[in-house]
């Protein structure tokens, strides 16, 4: 009786052990952690005018946020701190959004490949607009007021 139960003890510990479930992580910076604590944003209207959240469209008038020679012709330049990422669709056209992505919250990243990148689940959004060029996410990056004075660029 006692070696059942000790038997069926072990075969208990063996299934437990096969359980334990194996974790794949995706490749992302580890500056560019995933931001849940805003907002969830599964579902939300697309209005924008969500206060509250830190996504980059609120910050100072005024507020220095890139060179020009930083933003790439043909790409985009992430400034972190402000969570805004700035574009540069064709020379001297600057452009600017979010780089909160709309998907998930995670920052976009910065790029010469004609498109902001997220790290995250790979969606991809227009230099031009904002707009989804690639899933999953669906809804536009929201434009940031710029103002371009020689080679500065601030948030207008
Ligand atoms: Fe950007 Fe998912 S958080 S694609």
């Amino acid at each position: 009786m006692t070696a059942i139960n000790r038997r069926r003890a072990l075969s208990g510990s063996a299934a437990i052990a096969v359980g334990v479930p194996v974790l794949a992580a995706c490749g992302s910076d580890s500056s560019n952690a995933e931001d849940s604590s805003g907002s969830d944003d599964t579902g939300s209207g697309d209005s924008g005018d969500s206060a509250g959240g830190d996504n980059g469209g609120g910050g100072t008038s005024g507020e220095v946020l890139a060179s020009a020679a930083d933003v790439p012709v043909g790409g985009c330049f992430v400034v972190s701190g402000a969570k805004v990422v700035v574009t540069q669709p064709s020379e001297g056209d600057f452009k600017a959004f979010t780089a909160v992505c709309t998907h998930r919250g995670c920052l976009v990243e910065s790029s010469t490949e004609g498109d902001i990148p997220c790290p995250c689940h790979s969606s991809k959004f227009s230099l031009d607009d904002g707009s989804p060029l690639a899933g999953p996410a669906t809804t536009a990056l929201e434009a940031v007021e710029i103002s371009v004075d020689g080679d500065s660029i601030s948030r207008a």
